[in-house]
């Protein structure tokens, strides 16, 4: 038999309908008896309605109703009935009405589902994702996918009317080191040759620029093989930008612009016109991370000078020990940093027990911090000021430290009696900076600082150029190598690598880095030095990245650009942890995607056309 298309859908009818006759077309939401008389919950993408098999309906209305369940695929046919004031629902968008059927038609029917179709489903992950298709049922997916598409749709409407092209680049391009490991395909036609994709478009988009496009955009795939975390895919998007003749304000003031309209149309949420900046080393000073998490203060401090002058030993040695470092590095002409005390008040938390701080000295321990010491703050006995107690403060207020130092530590650190202070020492500042970092950032999640709904944007601007490679004992670039030095830097590039700031900027929201992004070098002389720098000679550079070297000779443009992630974007402003929250069929954390199980093995005749040939770990081989 015909099915009976829909005249209408689920989402859609209201009061002011009362008397039509429609078909829906749905999935059995929900189903209930009561005695003589069936309510059915028709489900769409567009929402639910409520569909009633009445006490009188004939015979073989009601044997067909009985039949259903959940997630049957259905038509139902009826009439739009207003329901009386005191069955109104006002959690469903359309329940002041219900339909009254005359015709259930069953389209498909539904085995026993794997877990219930329902927005507080707590069916293990890898369950839901080999049934993703069921997954993507559930309203709270569907409002996620929705989201999704209108955040990429509004994308694109900004920045075509700011005059971008969307152009594709391949995904079938040149393996180039960019920081992660590639992604191969083998070459049939070329025995021993590969393709890679793309880790990021973002050669091609700089030779967009040499070929005058001026602004170019593009929602890009890019595909990395490194571990899966929450905010990581193999896959994932970006919406990739680059422009021509512009300097690094023009790119913030455009994505400031674009995420603006985004969370307007999107979310109906204001951002400020203009997100904070902070220069990468003050966000690690006072904060312990270049991605701050920034809808909470606790900025850190710097206590070096009162831990001098206590008689804390570990303290002191680590700051003598970063200061001997940093003496015999710059009599080698080479910047290196210096040991610190970094501290950090947790407002009225002196209660906090032994257990909590252990659990926080773990999270430092994990950022190579050798412990956490913390002290509490409490009130005078005799009313007096404020004093230390407990853990390290023998050190700041016991014999041996200096006259005064106590009050004066806690009036540095603006303490009050019920606070808790805690502090990690270092020989290298960015040990200390980054371990305190990571106590502040679970301290944030543990106290409820976190506001799902808050945006707090930043961007992180002047970057470390290069960063030491300890395992390889070289100069990596923090980015990547085609950012531009700047420009006060450009003559001590290879005699102080360390000190150089690139032309770099990353924009942070909420604790996750969003977007990267740089002003790129246009000069094959000026690339060709980086290179070297980073340990490429001329000919291996040339083999790696000649094609850009050679289109820089041909009146390349000053150029730059950024690449927000499209994923961790929605997974914000979704309120979501995991971007896998936000990707319609993504992979687990081990990289497979448990409904069609890839990556799987092929057909000897598949490699055999391939010319490859497996070499498998000895654990598989037995
Ligand atoms: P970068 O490597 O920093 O820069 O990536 C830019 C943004 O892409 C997102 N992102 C990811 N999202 C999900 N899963 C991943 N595995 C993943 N890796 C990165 C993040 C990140 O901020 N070509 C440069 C950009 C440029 O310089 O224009 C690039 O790819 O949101």
């Amino acid at each position: 038999m015909e099915y009976q298309k829909r005249t209408t859908t689920c989402g859609a009818l209201r009061a002011r309908d009362a008397g039509q006759t429609v078909v829906l077309n749905g999935w059995v939401h929900r189903k209930r008896d009561h005695g003589p008389i069936c309510f059915i919950n028709l489900r769409d993408r567009y929402g639910i309605t409520q569909v009633v098999v009445e006490a009188d309906a004939a015979a073989e209305l009601k044997a067909s109703a009985a039949e259903l369940k959940f997630e049957y695929c259905i038509a139902v046919r009826g009439k739009v009935r207003a329901r009386p004031g005191n069955m109104l629902n006002k959690d469903m968008d359309t329940g002041e009405v219900e339909i009254v059927a005359d015709s259930i038609q069953v389209l498909t029917r539904c085995e026993t589902l794997p877990f219930m179709i329902d927005e507080k489903s707590d069916a293990k992950e890898d369950l839901r994702l080999k049934y993703r298709y069921l997954d993507l049922r559930s309203l709270s997916m569907q409002r996620k996918i929705q989201l999704r598409h209108k955040v990429a749709f509004s994308v694109r409407e900004y920045l075509t009317e700011k005059g971008f092209y969307e152009i594709e680049t391949p995904t079938f391009i040149k393996s180039t080191p960019e920081g992660a490991r590639d992604y191969l395909v083998p070459s049939r036609l070329y025995p021993g040759k590969f393709y890679a994709l793309p880790q990021s478009p973002q050669l091609y988009k700089q030779l967009l620029m040499v070929s005058g496009m001026d602004k170019y955009f593009q929602l890009a795939r890019c595909y990395r093989d490194e571990d899966a975390r929450g905010d990581r895919q193999p896959e994932f998007t970006q919406i990739d930008i680059e422009m021509s003749f512009v300097k690094r304000d023009d790119i913030l003031e455009l994505v400031e612009g674009m995420l603006g309209q985004v969370f307007q149309k999107t979310l109906g949420v204001d951002l400020p016109a203009k997100f904070r900046r902070i220069a990468y080393d003050d966000s690690i000073e006072l904060y312990g991370s270049d991605k701050p998490d920034l809808r909470f203060e606790m900025e850190m401090k710097d206590a070096s000078a009162y831990a001098l002058r206590s008689s804390f030993q570990a303290f002191k040695d680590a700051i003598a020990e970063g200061a001997t470092r940093k003496a015999a590095d710059s009599s080698k002409g080479v910047s290196s940093q210096d040991g610190a005390v970094k501290a950090l008040l947790v407002p009225g938390k002196a209660d906090y027990s032994r257990k909590q701080i252990e659990e926080l000295e773990a999270a430092a321990k994990i950022y190579r911090a050798k412990g956490l010491a913390w002290m509490k703050v409490v009130a005078a006995a005799d009313g007096g000021d404020a004093k230390l107690e407990g853990g390290a403060s023998k050190f700041f207020s016991g014999e041996g430290a200096a006259p005064g130092l106590e009050p004066e530590l806690i009036a540095f650190l603006g303490a009050k009696a019920g606070d808790l202070i805690l502090m990690v020492a270092d020989s290298k500042r960015k040990v200390a900076c980054t371990a305190l970092g990571a106590v502040r950032s679970k301290l944030g999640k543990d106290l409820g600082f976190c506001d799902p709904k808050a945006f707090e944007f930043a961007w992180i601007v002047d970057f470390p150029m290069f960063e030491y490679n300890e395992e390889e004992q070289k100069w990596d670039t923090a980015h990547h190598m085609f950012t531009m030095p700047q420009e006060k830097y450009h003559d001590t590039l290879e005699s102080d690598p360390g000190s150089v700031k690139g032309d770099l900027y990353d924009l942070v929201l909420n604790g996750f880095e969003l977007a990267s992004g740089s002003i790129r070098i246009h000069d094959s002389a000026l690339q060709k030095r980086i290179f070297q720098i980073v340990g490429f000679d001329e000919a291996e550079g040339m083999k790696k990245f000649g094609f850009l070297t050679e289109a820089f000779k041909y009146g390349a443009p000053p150029h730059g650009g950024i690449a927000p992630g499209l994923d961790r974007l929605v997974m914000l402003m979704a309120g979501e942890t995991s971007i896998k929250e936000v990707i319609a069929f993504p992979k687990n954390s081990f990289a497979v995607n448990p409904m069609d199980d890839c990556p799987n093995e092929v057909d000897q005749k598949q490699l055999d056309e391939l010319h490859l040939q497996i070499k498998y770990p000895e654990e598989k081989k037995q």
